[in-house]
């Protein structure tokens, strides 16, 4: 996985009536959760994200279906599936994000570390080129 990215295994509790999978901040995930969101109803076809966050923690998992993720942390891209109810992507540097080929029954679940704040976005790729090779040059 590229630098500013990892994988995170969630412990499913299963048994004959199916299985379920418990979130605690600072323990099943490395930060306190200020906030939820989820994404559904996006076509094949549509590409959300598009940016980068310029201070956020982030765990995407696909509580439901399937989709694409392209990370890209100005040196390196990686496109990863989400699939599993199990594993989330836990998104710590500054990458930039597109979520693509969203199966019809896709719920992404989103859980961060702030609240929603507009200035914290990146839209422009070569700023966060730009502010990566500054961070290189310290
Ligand atoms: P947007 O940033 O376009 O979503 P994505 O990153 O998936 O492309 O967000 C869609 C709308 O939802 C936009 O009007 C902003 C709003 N929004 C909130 O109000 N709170 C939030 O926490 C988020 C992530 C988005």
């Amino acid at each position: 996985m590229i630098s500013g990215v990892q994988w995170i295994t969630f412990t499913a509790h299963g048994d004959s009536r199916g299985s379920l999978i418990a979130i605690e901040n600072n323990k099943d995930i490395p930060f306190p959760i200020r906030r939820i969101y989820y994404i559904y109803g996006s076509s094949y076809d549509a590409v959300r994200g598009k940016h980068a966050h310029k201070d956020l923690n982030q765990v995407l998992i696909c509580v439901s279906g399937s989709c694409d993720i392209l990370l890209d942390n100005g040196k390196e891209k990686e496109t990863v599936h989400l699939d599993s109810r199990d594993k989330g992507i836990y998104i710590y540097g500054f990458i930039w994000r597109e979520m693509m080929h969203f199966s019809e029954d896709c719920v992404l679940l989103a859980l961060v570390d702030r609240p929603y704040d507009p200035e914290d976005y990146v839209y422009d790729h070569d700023q966060l080129l730009r502010l990566t090779e500054s961070e290189d040059k310290k």
